[in-house]
């Protein structure tokens, strides 16, 4: 990604300082170039053409002429320094200082320069700046931006997820590690204490390998978003066995799962194995979460017609809705449900053998479905989590519709 956004820089530089000068020359040779016209100013010489697609370059770029005035500032240029600056001087445009001094070095010296700079407001934004100045006269100076805002962002996403995926395992690691040291050591002839030391040991080990499968489930789920699902699925059948594999879990904790089907359900294109995960992780969250003790766990299957963009119709979405009866969740928490590692209690959650990654790859999973997920909450009076998945003929229909706007 960084490589290809450097090149895209490069190529912009290149292609627009070669517009440039090729504009100078087309100047000079149109006016024959008596040299007569000394007092003209620089920016005369940037032909219409030259401006137009200088103007269209995704890349913010200002051009200053020798005594310091802008003669020209492209779209994505006025969109950070503002309209009306042309002719000004660029002392009173730019106004990050370390960008001006650079530009007024180069402008004077020659030489050519590139750094990262940062703007605070309205939002922080990260730009790679290169300066360079033309070699013929009239010297003009050309100051390039390039958006380095979502490479940061990737690299801070990736360096936070790595942080927190070696503090969840390390967790479980300096458990098992210390229990070792205990078993050798003081613990050593001490039966009873070896049993309950190996039993948590083995909690532990089963949360490391809980932990790295998720990781490992998450990563696939992720690299295979764009690609869309080619199987035909029976959702009514998915969801029946994804409840019944929790039946013991269910039993254990005295909760009631009840599945109840509205109407006949369509079926739909997705991925049976990535479904079944799907409705497990969140039937899983409704019984770990829900009402500890007699808790109940609804699962509604419908069909609902959704709107779509740009549609004048609607699409026929089947609807499972997976509602329990428990403490519900913060209304400001709703939003980062989907995060990795994201806890609401941290501390229940581990003590359920969460890793906070159940939501996550729920929500990709949804996304290469093509499908949504809602979340409702009241606190103290549970939560529902509701997925709506694009039915089969319906969504044969909204491809076809889609084909024909392109
Ligand atoms: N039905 C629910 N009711 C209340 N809180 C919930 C519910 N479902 C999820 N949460 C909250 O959202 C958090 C994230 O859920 P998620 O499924 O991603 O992780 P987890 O259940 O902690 O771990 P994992 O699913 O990996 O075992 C949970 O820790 C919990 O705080
Ligand atoms: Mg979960």
């Amino acid at each position: 990604m960084f490589y290809g956004g450097t090149l895209g820089l490069k190529i912009a530089e290149i292609s627009a300082l070669l517009l440039v000068l090729s504009a100078y020359v087309f100047r000079e040779r149109a006016s024959g170039f008596s040299g007569s016209d000394g007092a003209t100013s620089d920016s005369g010489a940037l032909t219409p053409i030259a401006r137009e697609v200088l103007e269209s370059l995704p890349d913010p770029i200002l051009l200053v002429e020798s005594s310091g005035r802008v003669i020209l500032a492209n779209k994505a240029m006025r969109a950070l320094v503002g309209v009306d600056i042309e002719r000004k001087h660029v002392s009173a445009v730019l106004r990050t200082p370390a960008v001006l001094e650079a530009v007024l070095r180069t402008a004077g010296t020659g030489e050519p320069a590139s750094f990262e700079f940062m703007l605070h407001v309205p939002v922080e934004r990260h730009y790679q700046a290169h300066v360079s100045r033309t070699a013929q006269t009239p010297n003009l100076t050309t100051l390039l931006l390039h958006d380095l805002t979502a490479v940061k962002r990737a690299e801070e996403a990736r360096a936070d997820f790595i942080a927190n995926a070696s503090h969840e395992l390390r967790t479980p690691l300096a458990a098992v590690s210390g229990f070792i040291d205990t078993l050798r050591g003081h613990a050593k002839d001490d039966e009873v204490a070896r049993e309950k030391f190996l039993g948590i040991m083995s909690d532990e080990a089963s949360r490391m390998r809980r932990l790295i499968n998720d990781l490992l489930s998450l990563t696939r789920i992720e690299l295979n978003e764009h690609v869309p699902p080619s199987g035909i699925v029976d959702v009514v059948g998915v969801v029946r066995d994804a409840a019944a594999a929790l039946a013991p879990l269910a039993e254990a904790d005295k909760v009631a799962i009840s599945v109840e089907v509205r109407g006949t359900i369509p079926s739909v294109t997705g991925e049976r194995d990535e479904l079944i995960q799907l409705f497990q992780n969140l039937i899983q969250n409704a019984i770990k979460y829900g009402k500890a003790g007699g808790g109940h766990v609804w699962v509604e299957i419908g069909v609902s017609p959704t709107s779509v963009p740009g549609r004048r119709n609607t699409l026929s979405m089947v609807s499972i809705s997976v509602r329990d009866d428990g403490e519900g969740i913060p209304r400001e928490a709703i939003p980062r449900l989907t995060e990795r590692f994201y806890r609401v209690d941290v501390k229940r959650s581990r003590e359920r053998g969460g890793t906070g990654l159940g939501l996550a790859i729920v929500k990709h999973i949804v996304n290469r479905h093509q499908g949504r997920l809602q979340i409702e909450s009241q606190q103290g009076e549970g939560s529902q989590f509701t997925v709506l998945l694009p039915a089969e003929g319906a969504k044969q229909a909204a491809d076809a519709a889609v084909t024909e706007l392109l």
